[in-house]
């Protein structure tokens, strides 16, 4: 899969970490930064990984901020983007389960560096389950579909 990946200062060291088990799964991606620890707004990278997944440049992305809150906000903001803040493992499995979630958020301030690279090993491999759960998502594109042609 080709992944966008992204963070700011505090999800720097979270980041690094998660790109070695891109590599190790052998997964290709692209690092929208940030590269330092110096201070930087999370929605500018934000905006960089989400636009990218939701014109379909890549297949999936993650982003990390300290929380994950601000960055999940920022990448919902976008058409087409399912994100899901999971700081633990359950809520990694079920988002891509039953909610389809293209892109992961994840807090680099909350969770350690072993528990996110097992969530991300995680859902990475988990399918969409489909059946009833792609009805609800069909009605997650309409709502965005009857907003944008209002104006909203
Ligand atoms: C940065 O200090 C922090 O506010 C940011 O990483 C994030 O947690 C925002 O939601």
């Amino acid at each position: 899969m080709f992944i966008a990946i992204g963070s700011d200062h505090a999800g720097l060291e979270l980041k690094i970490a998660i790109i070695s088990v891109l590599k190790e799964l052998a997964h290709e991606y692209i690092d929208y930064g940030t590269d330092s620890p110096q201070s930087v707004d999370y929605p500018d990278f934000g905006e960089m990984v989400s636009d990218a997944v939701s014109k379909g440049k890549v297949d999936r992305g993650i982003l990390i901020c300290g929380t994950g809150i601000g960055m999940s906000i920022v990448a919902n903001k976008f058409p087409n983007i399912r994100a899901a803040l999971c700081n633990e493992l359950f809520s990694a499995k079920m988002s891509r389960l039953h909610n389809d979630a293209n892109i992961l958020v994840l807090g680099g301030r909350i969770i350690g560096k072993d528990l996110a690279k097992e969530i991300v090993r995680t859902w990475m491999v988990t399918p969409f389950e489909s059946g009833r759960h792609l009805n609800r998502i069909v009605k997650i594109t309409l709502i965005e579909n009857k907003r944008m042609i209002k104006g909203k």
